[in-house]
């Protein structure tokens, strides 16, 4: 049975994972490594926090606590900075129309970040008003894999996690859904989702009658 639909936000709904990628890597680089777009597999779905410390590990840089709250306020305001000109034209493809039929067949719906910054992106693109629930980086204590994020969602839908589907396009976040006891649709490559009970692409490969019955 589906009751209700989570969406991740960067990489499922709106095309961001670039801009995080950039941000932290123009951190790296200042700080005098290089950051590799394969290494930022392991930050997807990650806080901002744990990201850091992932980055800070792989340079093989130490820095105490001020400094990394100073590097992790510097990385977002270069986020902030890429992000700036985002419209609705970064809604990923079939995102949209994805969340609109949830909403026409009277499945819930849900947004399930780790970010922080989730009301100003979906202000952005217009998507603001669209889910029935929204639980991101300021709600949560526990980052991804931890299943904090998705659960509270269930929660404030006031549904089980059995009849809950999660989408998203992270290796952590994937392993929050199992975590949490939902299903999960991988958005990205298989060979990279592989604990996902199905991978697409995008949302546009995917109808909601095929996700009733992963
Ligand atoms: C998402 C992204 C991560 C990002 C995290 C925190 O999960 O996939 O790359 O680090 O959110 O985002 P924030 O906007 O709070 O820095
Ligand atoms: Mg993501």
């Amino acid at each position: 049975e589906l009751k209700a639909c989570i969406f991740d936000l960067d990489g499922v709904i709106v095309d961001t994972a670039v801009h995080h990628y950039k941000a932290w890597k123009r951190l790296a680089n200042s700080l005098g490594f290089d950051f590799t777009e394969e290494q930022n597999e392991q930050l997807k779905g990650v806080s901002r926090v744990r990201s850091l410390e992932i980055i800070l590990a792989i340079g093989g840089y130490s820095a105490t606590a001020t400094e990394q709250e100073k590097m992790a306020a510097q990385k977002n305001d270069w986020y902030l900075e890429l992000i700036g000109q985002m419209t609705p034209e970064d809604i990923l493809p079939g995102a949209k129309e994805f969340v609109e039929a949830c909403k026409a067949e009277g499945i819930k719906t849900a947004i399930g970040s780790a970010s922080k910054n989730t009301l100003t992106i979906l202000s952005k693109i217009g998507l603001d008003k669209h889910f029935d629930a929204i639980v991101d980086g300021n709600k949560v204590t526990k980052a991804k894999p931890d299943p904090e994020v998705f659960l509270n969602a269930a929660k404030e839908l006031n549904v089980d996690a059995s009849v809950c589907v999660v989408f998203e396009d992270a290796i952590a976040g994937v392993e929050a859904a199992n975590n949490a006891g939902m299903r999960c649709v991988g958005i990205g490559q298989p060979a990279v989702l592989t604990e996902a009970n199905a991978v697409v692409s995008s949302l546009a490969e995917i109808t909601l009658s095929k996700v009733k019955y992963l």
